[in-house]
């Protein structure tokens, strides 16, 4: 697909200026409750997604979107997009750094390419399948890390906020001590980018949506990390995701069966 990277990117980083603006007026933000009064959303989250779907549209009407506020359109093609809007919500409204605008791009349902954006750090995150993957222009890799003593690992606890039986804490107690360090920085895509770009080396969560991995997944796979649920397998959502260095990776799936 030509020109898909500069698409995506530059839609990304004016979604992501779009959000980043609307916050220097926070009192102007409304934020809602979702599925439980913790699983917040803003009216930005669904101004930026309309914002995105507009641009992309109008330069691809073929494509179908699935979308983190909007759901499923239906395409033409077998290409579509898949979109999180703001990745890491609660840390936006909380006026945290941490916050991404995801956009993926799925051919047949496969991962094919993807771009991630933390406007306030100014990093631009993306790939294209068999193209390499990239921060700001230069080449990123996962980290050559071997040992989860040595290893600076990140996980999540979305499953908490959603009110979810299987709970990461269980599993947060027993590898914790185990690693070198470990982050919460509220925003998936970002830590699967940041095993993608070697600053961490491996990163877990349960119960994610497809929204939230999309652009990550090829970027942390074209950066030579590993991403797959804890079997070694392709069930993301339904088992959970290990996304990590490939010395890191069977460790960390041993330890989250
Ligand atoms: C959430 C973030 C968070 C993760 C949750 C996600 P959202 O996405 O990625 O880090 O722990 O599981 O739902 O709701 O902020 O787009």
């Amino acid at each position: 697909m030509e020109n898909i990277i500069p698409l995506i990117c530059e839609t990304a980083k004016a979604a992501g200026k779009l959000a980043l603006e609307r916050r220097k007026n926070f009192e102007d933000v409304r934020v809602f409750s979702k599925e439980t009064p913790a699983d917040l959303v803003t009216d930005v989250d669904r101004e930026v997604e309309r914002f995105i779907v507009e641009r992309l549209k109008k330069a691809t009407p073929e494509f179908g979107f699935i979308g983190e506020e909007y759901g499923v359109t239906e395409g033409s093609s077998g290409w579509a997009y898949c979109i999180d809007p703001i990745d890491g919500t609660t840390s936006y409204v909380h006026g945290s750094p941490v916050f991404c605008v995801s956009i993926g791009v799925l051919k047949e349902d496969e991962f094919y390419a993807g771009a991630v954006y933390a406007p306030q750090l100014d990093e631009l995150y993306y790939a294209e399948k068999g193209k390499g993957a990239f921060l700001n222009g230069t080449p990123i890799h996962a980290s050559k890390c071997r040992s989860l003593g040595e290893a600076l690992c990140a996980t999540g606890f979305g499953c908490i906020r959603a009110g979810k039986e299987k709970n990461n804490l269980e599993y947060f107690v027993k590898i914790v001590p185990q690693l070198q360090e470990i982050r919460r920085t509220g925003s998936a895509a970002f830590d699967i980018c940041q095993v993608a770009a070697g600053r961490f080396d491996g990163y877990w969560e349960f119960y994610l949506h497809q929204y939230d991995i999309a652009a990550g997944a090829i970027i942390a796979m074209e950066a030579g990390a590993l991403f797959t649920d804890v079997n070694g397998e392709k069930e993301y959502l339904e088992k959970g995701l290990v996304c990590a260095a490939p010395g890191v990776h069977p460790l960390l799936c041993r330890e989250l069966h």
